[in-house]
């Protein structure tokens, strides 16, 4: 049998096997809050040895799309343990995602329509967000103009996503994934392209731009225990208007090093598929694995014959999956059967309601 069906030990928690369902915003919950068709969706797809939630906004203020289920009303983390429930009544386990996507939002998503918060004040040119556009029609828009947070805030910040894992494992949760990837808050620290801050948090040096993910990850673990905290990042990434800066390698590696003697539940790195296609990337890869000692989770365009590879390998241990997951509810059991994938419709990725969402069948009722 192939590893990518063996079960897994990630920190004590049993995994049936090394298939995870990646993080997927499906921008579904009207009103901010889980609902029956949320627990429908996430129980159906219980068969991957772990899911991980789509991305929920820790705060309002952490918020850059409409329609994105949060983290922080008591409303909400019912609505979640609904999902919970339905996941574990089918055997599966479920991490939520921890989400503050810093400057990449929108002044129609923040309370009173105040600007979005960001380590400086530089606008994500190039970018699109789920917003409402002038006429207050949902769509997609430019980030608006940030404003820069002060040590206070940055701290205040901290603490919500401590709070945030705290009402995950009140939700049932098996742990929480800070998303410290996809150039969202974390990541905007970390980028020296983007941080002149001049203060503890700049950008200058390596444990400048690495401290604020390293707090977030030292007070979530503070609050759940490191056993229940992941962290997903994407090293290199050039999403919403990142760019190369000087030591980039050196800074991954130094958070990397930083990480591993946390004894994480795991580093997600979402963009290992697109690393490994170059020489470099594979070779950086090579050399995080040396550097983290902990279970890595590889994601970003892996199909069976590729996700068998990478675990064959040893570069990692468990492999995620985001877009066949959309359209195979069963993803894991149609792999393991040899039973044909079914192609998502990208027009039903975003909002609305059930169709494209939770009709999808699993294969046996097709
Ligand atoms: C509809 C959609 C929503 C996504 N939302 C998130 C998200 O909330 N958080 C996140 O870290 N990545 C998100 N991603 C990225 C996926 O987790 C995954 O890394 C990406 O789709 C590449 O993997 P794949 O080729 O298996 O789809 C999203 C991707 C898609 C297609």
């Amino acid at each position: 049998m192939s590893e990518l069906f063996s079960s897994y030990n990630l920190s004590g928690l049993h995994l049936k096997n090394r298939v995870v369902m990646a993080p997927m915003t499906r921008a579904r919950a009207v009103d901010t809050v889980p609902d029956s068709n949320t627990a429908l969706y996430y129980g159906q797809r219980a068969g991957a040895g772990l899911i991980v939630s789509e991305g929920t906004p820790i705060s309002d203020e952490g918020r850059g799309y409409l329609y994105t289920p949060g983290a922080y009303s008591v409303e909400q983390v019912a609505g979640w343990k609904k999902v919970t429930d339905a996941v574990h009544a089918q055997g599966g386990k479920i991490f939520s995602q921890i989400w503050h996507v810093g400057r990449v939002s929108h002044v129609s998503v923040q309370r009173d329509g105040i600007a979005p918060v960001a380590p400086v004040a530089v606008i994500a040119k190039d970018s699109n967000v789920f917003a409402l556009d002038e006429s207050g029609v949902p769509g997609l828009v430019a980030p608006s103009a940030p404003r820069a947070l002060n040590t206070d805030e940055i701290n205040r910040i901290t603490q919500e996503f401590a709070d945030a894992a705290d009402n995950a494992v009140k939700a049932g949760f098996d742990g929480v994934e800070i998303h410290g990837a996809n150039g969202y808050l974390i990541e905007q620290f970390i980028n020296a392209g983007l941080n002149k801050r001049e203060d503890a948090y700049g950008g200058a040096t390596i444990a400048g731009r690495i401290r604020f993910a390293l707090e977030v990850v030292d007070a979530v673990v503070a609050r759940i225990g490191s056993a229940r905290v992941g962290i997903r990042l994407t090293p290199f990434s050039r999403l919403f208007d990142l760019h190369a800066f000087d030591g980039e390698k050196e800074t991954w590696l130094a958070l990397a090093a930083e990480l591993s003697s946390r004894n994480l539940a795991y580093i997600h790195i979402g963009n290992a598929g697109s690393l490994l296609a170059t020489e470099e990337g594979y070779s950086f890869l090579k050399e995080f694995r040396e550097v983290y000692q902990g279970t890595l989770i590889f994601a970003g365009g892996y199909r069976q014959e590729t996700a068998e590879r990478v675990l064959d390998e040893g570069l990692t241990d468990l492999v995620a999956f985001g877009r066949p997951y959309i359209a195979n509810p069963d993803l894991a059991e149609r792999m393991q059967h040899g039973w044909p994938l079914a192609d998502p419709d990208y027009t039903t990725f975003y909002g609305g309601a059930q169709k494209g969402y939770t009709d999808y069948p699993a294969y046996k009722a097709v």
